[in-house]
This record gives C-alpha cells, structure tokens and sequence, in this order.
C-alpha cells in the first residue's frame, strides 16, 4: 500500500517525481524518498512524514533527467528514515523502490543473503540485496531481476535504477499494481495512471510477473522468462483537474458535493438513447442464472454491498450473501450450486478481494467486478465488469464511489427484473435532487457536530432495516477520519447489552427513513435518552417530527440510503475539522490497500 512512481526523458526529474507522489500520497503516508541520478552519482533523499516534508528537504541544486520516488504505508519497519525507500544494495549499485509483501524474506536471507549487512528493518531490502548478488554471481541485469523475480514470494511493485546504467529503469510487479506511461521523448512507471497524468494519458497495463525496461523512447514487457510480450497502450480518460482540489479546503468536502453529479453521470452512462436502462445482456443473463448472488468486498465496498443485497432480493428476487473478503478466503461458507461472484471495489485493486477472485476462478465460477477504476486488476480479471462513473475519489474515507456503488446495484438488480414497477432513472433523479437540498445545509451540520461530537469521546449510530446498513457506513465515516470511538447498531439489538455503555451525553444518533420501523426506532431513542445519551434524530419528512434535527425529503424509501449518508459524510468532516484532524489523510490508513 504505497505508492511508486519513476520518470526518464529529458525535463528535470525532480518535480515531476514529487509532483507523482503527491497524487499517490492516498496510498501511504508514513514516510517517502526519492533517488535521482545525477552526474554519476545516486542522490538519495528520503524523509519520515508527508511529501511536504520530502520536497523540504530536498536539495533544490539537485538535477537529472531519470529517477525513481516511494511513499510509504509502513508493513515491516516503523516508519523513519532509514525505513523509508529508496533502499539500496550493499555496492549501492543498485537502488530500488517496492510496494508490496515478500513473504519469504526470512528464507531469503538463509539462502542467499547470509553475510550480507542488512541497513533497513524492510523486507524490501532483500529484493534490492538479492539482485545485487546475482549480478556479482555472474548473471545480466536483467537476467538478476527475473531471477529474484522467480525466488519472491508475496507482492511487489518494483522500480529499479542501476547506477552503472543511466538510461533505464527497470520494473517488476506482482499482485500489486504498476503501469507504464508512454510519452514524447520520455516514459514513465507508477502505481497508478494518476502518478503520471499531467504528463500522459497513454498507459501500458502490466501483469503479475512482467518485467520491464524502460529508457525514453521504449518501454519494452518481457515475462518472468524473458519472453517479449506485444501489447498496445490503453488512452485513459481522466482529465487532470478531476484530481484538482479546486477551491474546495478538502478533497472530502468536494467529493461529496459531487454526489448528486455523480448520480447524474450514471444515469446517463446506464441509459439507452431512449432513456431505458442500458447493461451487458450477458452480465444481466449471469445475474438471472445464478441461484445465489455472493457480494465480496471490504470497508465502505461492503457497506455498500450489504444494501445491495436488499435491492437483488427485493427487486431481483435473487438471494444474496454478502461477505468480507478477508474473512471469505480463510472461511468459505456452503456454496450454492450456480454462484455468481460479485466484486465491489473503489480502487479495484484491494488484495482481500483479489484473493477470493483468483480462488472462485480456480474453482470455475462466473465473477462481475464493480469498480471506479477501468483497467485496475480486479476489473481486468473478473469476467465482466460495471464502471462506477464515479470519477477520481482522492480522500481516504470514501463518499461519492460509495453512493455510485449503491446507485448502479439499484440498476443492475432492476435491470435483472424488468417487470418492476419502480421506475429506478425517476427515483435516482429525485436522488440527485434531494443530494444537492442535503449539500445546502452545511451550517446546519457544522453546528451539530460542534454540540454532539466535538467534544466527545464516543458515539452510537443506530437504526433498522436500511437504516441500519447506512448507520454501519456513517460509523465508519466518523471514526476513521475524527478518531471518536463510533459504532454502528441495528436499534433494536441496544438493549441486548452495548445499552450499559450510554453515559451521560453519550451521542447517540438515530436514522429513521422506514415506515415500518419509525415507531420503534423512536421507541429506542427514549431508552437511551432515559439514560442520559444526547440523542439526534435524521428522518424522512413524511414522518419526521419537530425535534428532529435533520429532515431528509422523502424519497425511496429501498433508495434512501442514498440520501441519508449525505449528512452523515458532513458530520464526519465537521467532527474531524472542529478537532483539527487531517481530514483527506486520516492517520494509519490507505485509500488502497494492496497487501493482505
Ligand atoms: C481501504 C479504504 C476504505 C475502502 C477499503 C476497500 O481500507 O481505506 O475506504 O473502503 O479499502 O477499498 P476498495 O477500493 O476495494 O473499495
């Protein structure tokens, strides 16, 4: 879960390298480094903290044309200096950034590694240490690369400089993602086509156990054995003021502005020119055969999954199980006879979900990805896939991928059942309507999350029903990104135990937008006010009552959810704010998390 990019051509590689990793900060932040080479000699900068901490640190005389840069999301080794890449091997001949895993380090180093000086406490350093005795035993650079490539277990994404050679990078990945960035005189390497953007759209899709070279005018793929691999590049269609913060103070703050756009661009993606709802036929067969859909994802994906459960058995008739990956790959439930694996992910490229999806391939079953993210991994590997449309999310807590996700379940599952009677484009326009009415009462957040949570060191979301999977998601948002201790209830399950925790004005915030739970929902908020919890209320209009504190229009009620996380992402983001967090980068956590 950190972020590599590299740069060789003609500009000064200084910038272009920290402003790469900048756009990959979302990945790791813990530390970050950067190797360029300059007149023979390898400048290693490396610092503990942001890339605003590298950029100041840097020697602004320093200049070159090829160099290679890392933030970190430390795995092995607390994050400072030394642990922070680039590392180098014992000659220093060659120096190396790596995102990933290598399983097999301790072995590693048995085999080959005995009496070579280890500098870092990083798995990484094998990598770098390894191809360095390979070369000493004899082998060609690139023969040394696939060598160690052949001997690492694990994950990697791998750029690496070799002092004695200036005009090429070398590249490996395995199970972590890397692209390649063709330019004009000039080419480039990097976790993600973000990295690179501002400098080219035009990018070369890596598989596991690819090797490559790049100089300025070639990036040429090879496999593990050597073997020339022809592939074309890919045009991607981001443009770069996507990945702009604007006039917004954070990138949270304008992705959930975006919402209600967000809801729009789908709508248009998912409709024929006569504005019917418009996916595969063969990705809509696949759901009607199958005899049970199984929804795998992780974090704010599963969130949305648990809703999109709700709309395959209510709308589609179809059973559905939906379970987190981590826990699907070591403990897998009774299959049914004909599944259908349906993947959610923001990134498509999170190793617990990508863990199962290699596993159900094995086992010949059919699989969907979801994804934000054309291209990624688990969009090229699954055997069909939704786009989400919903445009680069930079922020760490995810907002308008999670709302898309939810949006294009709603049309897939109506999609599958024809017969319906909810006009879904009608609902979602509502959506997107009542999203930008929720966008305007910002001040009215901001004053909530100064009384309820500011000053608290707990809190309790509760509600029923769909209410219940969206208190699940509006806990997640406020924990990660205030650090208040916040948990997620189904109301009705409070007194059963986790009631002994209510304190006086212990926040307890309740979310009713179903009919047929109001009554005891609100029930529950008087067990809780009785003992002292400050209680605030999110409800739809038709049954709201004057009290409540956040009126919600109604809408759908299968939909709401769609509506009522809205304030939810703003308390969080106010909460977060008035305690003076960092609000796109909360502390301990990637927006991708590519290591399992
Ligand atoms: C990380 C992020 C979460 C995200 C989860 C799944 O933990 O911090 O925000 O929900 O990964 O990511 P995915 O890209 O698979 O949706």
């Amino acid at each position: 879960m950190c972020g590599i990019v590299g740069y060789i051509g003609f500009e000064d590689v200084k910038e272009i390298i920290l402003g790469g990793l900048e756009k990959l900060e979302y990945r790791g932040y813990d530390s970050a480094g950067i190797a360029i080479e300059n007149n023979d000699n390898m400048y290693i900068c490396k610092e503990k903290g942001r890339i605003a901490q590298l950029r100041e640190s840097i020697d602004k005389n320093i200049t070159g044309t090829i160099g290679i840069g890392h933030t970190r999301w430390a795995t092995h080794g607390i994050p400072n200096k030394i642990n922070s890449h680039p590392h180098q091997s014992y000659t220093k001949r060659f120096t190396l950034v790596h995102n990933g895993i290598i399983e097999n380090e301790d072995e590693l180093r048995k085999k080959y590694l005995n009496n070579t000086k280890f500098t870092s406490d990083t798995d990484t350093e094998v990598i770098v240490q390894l191809i360095e005795k390979f070369v000493n035993d004899g082998e060609s650079v690139e023969l040394a690369i696939r060598h160690t490539m052949s001997e690492l277990e694990g994950s990697y994404a791998l750029a690496i400089l070799d002092k004695t050679d200036t005009d090429t990078i070398y590249a490996a990945k395995n199970k972590t993602p890397l692209l390649a960035g063709k330019g004009e005189g000039f080419n480039m390497v990097g976790s993600d086509a973000m990295a690179m953007i501002n400098h080219t759209n035009q990018f070369y899709e890596i598989e596991d156990r690819e090797f490559l070279k790049i100089t300025k005018d070639n990036i040429e793929i090879y496999t593990i054995y050597g073997n020339k691999v022809t592939r074309e590049p890919y045009i991607a269609d981001i443009d770069s003021s996507d990945i702009e913060k604007g006039t917004y103070p954070h990138y949270m703050m304008k992705e959930i502005e975006e919402q209600p756009f967000v809801m729009r661009k789908i709508m248009s993606e998912y409709s024929d020119e006569k504005g019917n709802m418009k996916i595969s036929p063969e990705i809509i067969q696949n759901v009607r055969e199958c005899d049970k859909l199984y929804i795998i994802a992780c974090g704010t994906s599963y969130h949305a999954g648990l809703i999109g459960k709700q709309f395959f058995e209510k709308i589609a008739g179809k059973p559905t199980e939906v379970i987190i990956a981590s826990e699907f790959i070591y403990n897998m439930p009774l299959l049914s006879e004909n599944p259908l694996f349906m993947f959610i992910s923001q990134s498509g490229e999170t190793a617990d979900s990508r863990a199962v999806l290699v596993k159900v391939k094995e086992m010949g079953y059919k699989t969907l990805t979801l994804t934000n993210v054309k291209g990624s991994t688990l969009s090229r590997e699954a055997d069909s896939t939704l786009l989400l449309y919903a445009g680069p999310e930079i922020a760490v807590a995810s907002t308008k991928a999670y709302t898309a996700q939810i949006a294009v379940l709603a049309i897939l599952a109506a999609s599958v059942n024809n017969k319906i009677n909810i006009d879904i484009f009608k609902e979602l326009s509502k959506i997107a309507y009542t999203m930008e009415t929720l966008c305007d009462d910002k001040d009215n957040y901001k004053a909530l999350a100064e009384k309820y949570l500011q000053n608290s060191r707990n809190c309790f979301y509760i509600g029923r029903s769909m209410d219940y999977f969206i208190c699940l998601e509006a806990s997640l948002k406020l924990k990660e990104i205030s650090y208040i201790q916040t948990e997620g209830f189904a109301a009705g399950e409070l007194k059963h135990g986790t009631i002994a925790l209510i304190e006086d004005n212990t926040p307890v915030i309740a979310i009713i937008t179903q009919e047929n739970i109001n009554l005891n929902t609100r029930s529950n908020i008087k067990e809780v006010k009785a003992r002292g919890a400050a209680t605030m209320v999110i409800s739809m209009r038709k049954f709201s009552q004057e009290t409540d504190q956040i009126v919600i229009d109604d809408v759908n009620e299968l939909l709401s959810p769609l509506a009522t996380i809205i304030p939810a992402q703003y308390l969080a983001y106010y909460a977060a704010l008035l305690k003076g967090c960092d609000i796109d980068k909360p502390r301990n956590l990637a927006k991708s998390v590519t290591v399992e």
